[in-house]
C-alpha cells in the first residue's frame, strides 16, 4: 500500500521512488525471477542462510562454492595458475575464433591467408601474436600449475584422480600446441611436422599406419593440414572443454583447494 505523501518536494520524490521500488521488488514477476535469498529481493537479510541461498539460487554465482577457505583465496598458495591456464585457454578461444575468419587450410592458401593476415587485416597481426604467445603461455602455465601442485602434494588422496584428469589435460595443452604449429604454413611449420610424424614413423609394430593416419597420406600435403586443422580447431578443443569441466568439479567435490600441509 502507497504511503501519503508529506513533506517538501524532496521528500515526496524520494517517498514516490521508495513506493516504487517497493512495489517492483513486490510484484510476483520480481520475485519469480529472484528466488529467495537473492539479494535483489524485498526483505533481504544478510545471514549466513542467506548467503548460501544467494549463491545456490543464482546461475552465475552458483559456480562458486558457497563457501571457501582462507587459504584457498590467498594468491600466494595457488599462485591462481590452474586459473590462469584456464583464463589463457578463454583468450585463444576468442584470438582463434578471428584467425578463422581469414585463413583457409589448403597447402595453396594458408601461407598467403597468413601473410594478408598480417599486413592487410585490422589488428590481424596483434591477434596473431596474442595467439602465438597465449599458446607458448599456456604451455608455461599448465606446466607450473603442475608444479604447484606437486609441491604442495595435493596430488594425495583424494585428489588423487583429479590428477590424472590434469595429466589428461596437459597432454591435450600439448596437443593443441601442436597441431597449431602446422597451420601457419611456413618452413618452421613444415619441418617441424616432418620430424614429428618420421619419429611417430617409429612406434613398434604400427608405425608406417601411425605415421599414414597423422599425415593423411604418405608425405605431408595439404591434405595433413586440413586433417590438423580439424583437430587444432574443433576435436581438441571440445575435449579439452569436457576435461576441465570434469577438472573443476572434481576441485569442488575433494573439498575445494588443498590446505597447507
Ligand atoms: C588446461 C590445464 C589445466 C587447467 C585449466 C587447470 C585448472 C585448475 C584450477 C583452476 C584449479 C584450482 C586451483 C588453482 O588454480 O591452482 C586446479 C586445481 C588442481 N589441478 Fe589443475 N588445471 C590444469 C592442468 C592440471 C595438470 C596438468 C595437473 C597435474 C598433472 C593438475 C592437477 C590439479 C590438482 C591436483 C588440483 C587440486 C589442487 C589443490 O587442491 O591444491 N591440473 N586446476
Amino acid at each position: 500500500m502507497a504511503k501519503t505523501m508529506q513533506g517538501s518536494p524532496a521528500q515526496r520524490a524520494q517517498q514516490a521512488l521508495t513506493n516504487l521500488n517497493d512495489s517492483v521488488q513486490g510484484s510476483q514477476a520480481w520475485n519469480s525471477i529472484f528466488r529467495p535469498g537473492s539479494i535483489f529481493r524485498k526483505g533481504y537479510s544478510d545471514s549466513p542462510r542467506n548467503r548460501s541461498y544467494v549463491i545456490m539460487n543464482s546461475v552465475l554465482y552458483h559456480l562458486h562454492p558457497v563457501k571457501v577457505k582462507r587459504h584457498a583465496v590467498k594468491v600466494s598458495y595457488t599462485l591462481c595458475l590452474g586459473g590462469l591456464s584456464f583464463f589463457i585457454f578463454i583468450l585463444l578461444t576468442v584470438t582463434g575464433i578471428f584467425l578463422m575468419f581469414f585463413y583457409r587450410p589448403t597447402a595453396v592458401n594458408a601461407w598467403d591467408d597468413i601473410y594478408a593476415l598480417q599486413t592487410s587485416v585490422t589488428f590481424g597481426l596483434l591477434v596473431r601474436n596474442m595467439h602465438r604467445w597465449g599458446a607458448h603461455l599456456m604451455v608455461l602455465s599448465v606446466f607450473l600449475h603442475m608444479a604447484r601442485v606437486f609441491y604442495h602434494g595435493a596430488y594425495k588422496a583424494p585428489r588423487e584422480f583429479n590428477w590424472v584428469i590434469g595429466v589428461i589435460l596437459l597432454t591435450l595443452t600439448l596437443l593443441l600446441s601442436f597441431t597449431g604449429y602446422l597451420l601457419p604454413w611456413d618452413q618452421l611449420a613444415l619441418w617441424a611436422v616432418t620430424v614429428g610424424t618420421n619419429m611417430m614413423g617409429y612406434t613398434p609394430v604400427l608405425g608406417g599406419q601411425v605415421r599414414f593416419v597423422l599425415l593423411g597420406g604418405a608425405e605431408i600435403g595439404t591434405d595433413t593440414l586440413l586433417r590438423w586443422y580439424v583437430l587444432h580447431v574443433l576435436f581438441f578443443p571440445f575435449i579439452i572443454v569436457i576435461f576441465m569441466a570434469i577438472h573443476f568439479w572434481r576441485v569442488r567435490k575433494d573439498g575445494g583447494i588443498s590446505g597447507p600441509l
